[in-house]
C-alpha cells in the first residue's frame, strides 16, 4: 500500500483509546480486537488519546492513573510492541501543529453537525472549545502518521468522515499527496455492542460490562442485565435480547444455538441465561486477565514499551509533518 511521498511501504493501521475509565465489552470488541488482529497485516500504531480525555474530565491523577491502566489493558488483550508502535498521544505534542494546519481549512458547518459534541453536551460535559475541536484533533492523529486503516466501532464513523474530508480539503488546497487518504474500518458484526440496559454500551451510560475486574462484581453485573418478565416455564423473546446479543460475543455456534434453542423451548429461566453468559465472558478474558496480572506487576516494562513507542512516534510525526509544512508554506 503506498503513503506519502510515494513510497511503497506497509500498510499502516493506528486507532485511539481514550483514558477516561476501565474499557469494557464494547471498547474490546469495536476497537481494541480489530486493532490487534490487524497487526498481522501491516504495521500498527496505536495510542492513548490522552489529549482527548481532557475534554471530558479535568482530574490530573485520574488521567495519569488511566492512562497507565489503559497501557497494561491494551498489552493484556494482545498489542504486541515488537509489531506495533504503542505511545501516548500527548508525547507526540506535533499533533496540536498538524490540527491548526487543518483547522485552517475546517468549515464551521462540519463541526456543527457532530453527534458526537451534541451527544456529550446533552449528557453535561461543558461545551469547551477542545470538546468542539475533537474532531479535528483526532483527524491529525491520524494524517500524522499516514494512516490507512483506523479500526473503530461505528461511534466514530462520522469522525472518520471529518478525517477523510479534512484530508481532502488539504490535498485540493495544497496539492495531492500531502496527507494520505485513511479508511474506517468498521466490522459489522461489532459495531455496536449493546450494554446492561440494552442501550449502546458505553462509559457514560453506566451499562458497561469491564474487561477486568474483580469476578464477584463482574458476575452481578452481568446478573443485572435488563430482561423481560416471561415466566420461567414460557419461551422467551429471543429478538432484542441484550443477553443473546452479548453471549454470542464470546460463545461457540453450537453454545449459542443451544442458548437460543433454551430460550425458544421455555422451561429455563433468565438467571440460568445469564450465568451461562458470566461464564463465558469470564472464559473469554481469562488468558488476558493472567497477563494483565503479570504487566501490572512489572511497571517498569510498561512504561518502557510507552516510552519506545513515542520515541518511534514522534520520528514518524516529524517527517509527516515538515512534508505537510512544506506543502502549507510554513518551510
Ligand atoms: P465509550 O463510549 O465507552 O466512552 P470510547 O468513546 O472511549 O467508548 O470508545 C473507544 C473505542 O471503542 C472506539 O473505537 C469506539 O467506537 C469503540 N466502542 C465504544 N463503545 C462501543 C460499543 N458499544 N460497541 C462497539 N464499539 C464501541
Ligand atoms: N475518539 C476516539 C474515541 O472516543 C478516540 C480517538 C482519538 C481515536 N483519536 C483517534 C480513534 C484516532 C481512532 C483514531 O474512541
Amino acid at each position: 500500500m503506498g503513503r506519502g511521498g510515494g513510497h511503497v511501504l506497509v500498510m499502516r493501521i493506528l486507532t485511539g483509546l481514550q483514558p477516561s475509565g476501565k474499557p469494557h465489552v464494547g471498547n474490546y470488541f469495536g476497537a481494541m480486537k480489530p486493532a490487534v488482529e490487524l497487526q498481522a497485516e501491516g504495521e500498527g500504531f496505536y495510542f492513548i488519546a490522552d489529549y482527548h480525555a481532557m475534554t471530558s474530565g479535568r482530574d490530573a491523577a485520574a488521567l495519569r492513573e488511566n492512562v497507565r491502566e489503559l497501557a497494561i489493558d491494551f498489552l493484556a488483550c494482545g498489542l504486541n510492541p515488537d509489531r506495533s508502535v504503542f505511545f501516548r498521544q500527548s508525547a507526540v505534542p506535533e499533533v496540536n501543529e498538524l490540527a491548526w494546519i487543518l483547522s485552517t481549512v475546517c468549515p464551521m458547518p462540519l463541526l456543527n453537525k457532530c453527534h458526537s459534541y451534541k451527544d456529550k453536551v446533552s449528557q453535561g460535559i461543558s461545551p469547551n472549545h477542545a470538546l468542539f475541536a475533537y474532531p479535528v484533533l483526532m483527524a491529525a492523529d491520524i494524517l500524522l502518521y499516514d494512516s490507512n486503516k483506523v479500526p473503530v466501532g461505528k461511534d466514530q464513523k462520522q469522525h472518520l468522515e471529518v478525517t477523510r474530508s479534512l484530508a481532502t480539503k488539504l490535498n485540493e488546497t495544497y496539492g495531492e499527496g500531502t496527507v494520505v487518504m485513511p479508511e474506517a474500518i468498521i466490522r459489522e458484526e461489532t459495531e455496536l455492542v449493546i450494554g446492561l440496559d440494552g442501550r449502546k454500551m458505553s462509559k457514560s451510560y453506566d451499562n458497561a460490562l469491564p474487561l477486568f475486574g474483580d469476578e464477584k462484581k463482574l458476575r452481578k453485573l452481568v446478573m443485572k442485565i435488563v430482561t423481560d418478565s416471561t415466566p420461567v416455564e414460557d419461551p422467551k423473546p429471543t429478538e432484542n435480547s441484550a443477553v443473546i446479543a452479548l453471549y454470542k460475543l464470546f460463545a461457540s455456534e453450537s453454545d449459542l444455538a443451544k442458548m437460543i434453542a433454551d430460550h425458544q423451548s421455555g422451561g429455563i429461566g433468565y438467571g440460568d441465561f445469564k450465568k451461562r453468559l458470566a461464564d463465558a465472558y469470564w472464559d473469554h478474558f481469562t488468558p488476558m486477565r493472567a497477563r494483565r496480572d503479570e504487566l501490572a506487576a512489572d511497571l517498569g516494562y510498561v512504561d518502557e514499551v510507552l516510552q519506545k513507542g513515542a520515541d518511534r512516534a514522534r520520528d514518524e510525526a516529524a517527517k509527516t509533518l515538515s512534508r505537510i509544512r512544506k506543502a502549507v508554506g510554513l518551510i
